[in-house]
């Protein structure tokens, strides 16, 4: 059953965090890894959920979430009683301040934003001079074979609205903003075994960068798989 993006997950919030979720671990997972530093500084979290990575970023910087969902930021506010959080449609103008982040943080949201111009356009008046913003969803392949956020609910497989954006869009909409991609990564899901098809894309883009290595860093292994299984490569 499909829903506003909204209502399925102030319907979701209550079993997010328990449910198994094999994107949202990976994510965690590698978050983690990416940013493993002690001073993030400060850091701007679009669609924090219910705080999966809230706390830890808390542990490392100053971090409000900005969300939607009231019902996922309750969640929040138990696991990251620190954090600043904002109701706010991410969609909209963000109720931020210019210049006033060294990062931005978004895991798992966009692919319920249509507009993702608005989100670079809005990532580029927040951040100070040689901020960054890490983006990580699930990959477009996974997409193209039908695959998006879903829970089951007395019976119900229930659905938020999605958009499929390729690796392309994304790039090419921060591009458009000043922003240049330093580094990108298709990330596959040991649960899932060797040989799976990538599970996330995870893009890290500095707004000042001589260097453009989107190139280099193309997995060649997301081309080998999606041959193998016959999919047309939605980049
Ligand atoms: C799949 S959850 C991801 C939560 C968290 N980032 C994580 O990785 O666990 C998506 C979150 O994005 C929020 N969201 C989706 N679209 C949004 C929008 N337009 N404005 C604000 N929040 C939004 C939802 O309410 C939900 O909490």
């Amino acid at each position: 059953m499909k829903h506003s993006v909204r209502e399925a997950y102030d319907l979701w919030a209550e079993s997010y965090d328990s449910m198994s979720n094999v994107t949202r671990d990976l994510d965690a997972l590698l978050l983690r890894q990416d940013l493993d530093c002690e001073e993030l500084g400060q850091v701007l979290e679009l669609g924090c959920g219910t705080g999966k990575n809230t706390r830890w970023l808390q542990e490392r910087g100053t971090v409000p979430g900005l969300d939607f969902s009231d019902p996922m930021m309750e969640v929040c506010r138990r696991a990251a009683p620190a954090a600043t959080l904002k109701q706010a449609d991410i969609r909209q103008a963000w109720p931020v301040d210019d210049d006033c982040f060294d990062g931005v943080v978004v895991s798992l949201v966009l692919e319920h934003v249509e507009d993702l111009e608005h989100i670079a356009a809005e990532s580029a008046r927040v951040l100070r001079k040689g901020g960054w913003v890490r983006i990580s969803e699930l990959h477009p392949c996974q997409q193209a074979r039908g695959k998006s956020a879903h829970f089951c609910r007395d019976s119900q497989r229930i659905e938020p609205e999605v958009f499929l954006h390729t690796r392309r869009e994304f790039a090419g909409a921060f591009e458009c903003f000043g922003f240049v991609l330093q580094k990108e990564h298709e990330a596959h899901s040991e649960a899932l075994g060797s040989g799976s098809l990538p599970r996330l894309l995870v893009m890290t883009s500095p707004s000042e960068s001589p260097r453009f290595e989107a190139a280099a860093l193309r997995s060649e292994r997301w081309e080998s798989a999606a041959s193998e299984s016959g999919l047309t490569a939605p980049v």
